[in-house]
């Protein structure tokens, strides 16, 4: 099957873009790289943008862009979509650098946006702010986690990489341990964006730099046991919550395993069913604090 290869941007909705925009400058340090009339598109990468903001009457993360591999053949993969019984709309030049996506609506609503990324436009080195190698995923809460993943497998071409119980999923589309998670829930709803750093001294930095601007830990910094991330979780000022990680587990497709690291518990350490006990939230000890959950 065509699968996606990698998560492109994460597209928002919110009261106040002023104010979510600047923190994203200011604060995260990603480049505004195009305004329109009802949209702000910024980056971090090679790639014109990571982020759009967009005036909604409430917060939330209503579409997502993902990347098809170079040689992947766009109309296959809307036939691909299309005999899962989904509906697709066809668009072209939908944003900035964007010349042809397939769309079409996740079980819980969110759009998602496939394409093939033809044109580039690398963003120099901000000078300000945290300043994160990417966007690295997208957390949502939804009412039945089990459905929603296989979504994402049956049309979209994720892997599980691991389970909380029965109730938490998360799911690659390359390299990276997760892409998106899935946690059941009460109702559907976005739980974290999370963007990489390069390491513990990037992370120390940025918690540092957070706390001078006024803003607060909600969780962390801790080490996730699934996917073996450091974390940090605070909350952006449109209510969303942000997690900034640094060393991620990275799948070895061939081998099945996920490339060895010394605090691993499992050696090798391969996608499973994780009892859902403390150390499988953070290995460090503490977990997240009642606000993670608002
Ligand atoms: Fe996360």
């Amino acid at each position: 099957m065509i699968g996606v290869k990698k998560i492109a941007y994460a597209s928002y909705e919110m009261p106040d873009v002023d104010q979510q925009a600047e923190y994203y400058t200011d604060i995260l340090g990603l480049t505004v790289t195009g305004k329109e009339k009802d949209a702000v598109f910024l980056a971090s990468t090679i790639d014109h943008h990571s982020v759009v903001l967009r005036k909604g009457d409430h917060s939330k993360c209503a579409r997502i862009g993902f990347q098809l591999g170079q040689d992947a053949d766009l109309d296959a993969f809307e036939k691909q979509v299309q005999v899962q019984g989904i509906k697709t709309v066809r668009k072209k030049d939908p944003e900035p650098s964007i010349a042809d996506a397939i769309t079409f609506a996740d079980p819980k609503g969110t759009v998602m946006e496939v394409f093939k990324r033809e044109e580039f436009s690398g963003q120099r080195y901000p000078n300000k702010g945290v300043v994160p190698h990417k966007l690295g995923h997208v957390a949502f809460y939804t009412k039945d986690a089990k459905q929603m993943t296989k979504f994402y497998c049956d049309v979209l071409g994720f892997r599980v990489s691991d389970w909380m119980g029965d109730f938490f999923s998360f799911l690659r589309c390359g390299p990276d341990h997760h892409t998106i998670n899935l946690m059941t829930a009460e109702e559907d709803r976005h739980f974290h964006t999370a963007f990489e750093l390069r390491d513990w001294a990037h992370l120390q930095t940025a918690c540092d730099y957070l706390s001078l601007n006024g803003f607060k830990m909600l969780w962390g910094p801790g080490r996730h046991g699934i996917g073996h991330n450091l974390f940090a979780y605070h909350r952006s000022p449109n209510g969303l919550i942000t997690e900034l990680f640094a060393e991620l587990d990275k799948m070895n497709e061939e081998l099945g395993y996920f490339e060895p690291r010394p605090w691993h518990r499992d050696r090798p350490q391969r996608p499973k069913v994780w009892t859902p006990d403390p150390s499988a939230a953070n290995l460090w000890g503490p977990g997240p604090s009642d606000e993670m959950r608002h």
